[in-house]
């Protein structure tokens, strides 16, 4: 049976920044399978790689690039391979993310520097590097955000920090980009199930318990449905959604921040 997915992204090419792993490989997977021929990049060879083969072994078209996205030039690279190997791009993704869990007072600047580096820089580096290589118009970019863009978590604040300067980042290109036919918009994902970041905010049983029911539809989320919400961004049925914070959280971001760290 075919579905509502398939051959939507036909003959478009994507490219998925942080998708070794967690839900920006789910959303690749998905984007692959809807038909686009994609990219996906992360720090480690080896996870990429096995990650790009998971993909094609699933009849998707895909190649892996190992990159930091702290690394300004090394991220201009890897758009040109992608490039070469797919052509212009109609579907950006940025969601590489670094996380602990540590009081203001216990992280270092080098830890502080780490996650907005990843996070905030890192959508700098992928969004300014990416641009020239973005179809105009009709491009799609998406970056993965977070509840702590929104809410102030206690032992949280290098991501708080980093994750609601990106989501201002994102509003602010949708406001220049938009008359070149470019739109942006930010993911807000709740507590995913079988994810590391919720290994990492989540580390006991119980504390996994009361994230699933921390939220008005008291359950975790899967990698799916972002992954759904991440190919309605990117197909022409979003046509007219731009500078849009989306939370698919079950509600969570309609509450105040709650706790992490169990
Ligand atoms: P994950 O599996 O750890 O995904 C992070 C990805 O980013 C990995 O592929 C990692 O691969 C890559 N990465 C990390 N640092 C990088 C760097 N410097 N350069 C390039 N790639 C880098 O985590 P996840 O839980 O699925 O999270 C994915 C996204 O969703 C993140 O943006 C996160 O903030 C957001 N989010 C997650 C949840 C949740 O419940 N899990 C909730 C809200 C928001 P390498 O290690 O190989 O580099
Ligand atoms: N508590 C306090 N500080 C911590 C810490 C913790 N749990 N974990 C790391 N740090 C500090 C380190 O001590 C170091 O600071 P220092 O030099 O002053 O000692 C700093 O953070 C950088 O650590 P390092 O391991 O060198 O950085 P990295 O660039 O290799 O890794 C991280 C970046 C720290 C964000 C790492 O957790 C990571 O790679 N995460 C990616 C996966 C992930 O977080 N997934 C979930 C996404 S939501």
């Amino acid at each position: 049976m075919t579905t509502f997915r398939d051959n939507l992204l036909a003959g478009k090419t994507a490219f998925v920044a942080g998708a070794s792993s967690g839900i920006n490989l789910q959303i690749a997977t998905r984007l692959a399978q809807a038909g686009a021929a994609v990219t996906i990049l992360s720090r480690s060879p080896d996870k990429i790689e096995a990650a790009a083969a998971g993909i094609r072994a699933k009849g998707g078209k895909c190649i892996g690039i190992a990159q930091d996205v702290r690394d300004h030039d090394g991220v201009g690279s890897a758009f040109a391979k992608s490039v070469e190997a797919h052509g212009e791009i109609d579907i950006l993704v940025s969601g590489a993310a670094g996380n602990f869990v540590a009081p203001f007072n216990g992280i270092s600047y080098n830890g502080f520097r780490a996650v907005i580096d990843i996070d905030l820089v890192g959508l700098y580096n992928v969004m300014r590097q990416g641009f020239p290589h973005l179809r105009k118009p009709g491009a799609s970019c998406i970056s993965i955000s977070a509840p702590q863009a929104v809410h102030p978590y206690p032992l949280q604040a290098h991501v708080n920090a980093a994750k609601a300067g990106a989501d201002m980042l994102i509003k602010t290109l949708a406001v220049e980009w938009g008359p070149m036919g470019v739109r942006l918009n930010s993911i807000i994902p709740g507590p995913i199930a079988d994810t590391e970041g919720m290994a990492r905010l989540a580390p006991t049983p119980e504390a996994m318990e009361k994230s699933a029911k921390g939220n008005p539809l008291q359950r975790l989320g899967t990698k799916d449905e972002v992954a759904d919400l991440a190919l309605f961004l990117s197909s022409d049925a979003a046509a007219y959604i731009t500078g849009a914070v989306i939370p698919c959280d079950g509600g969570l971001c309609l509450q105040g921040a709650g706790r992490v760290g169990g």
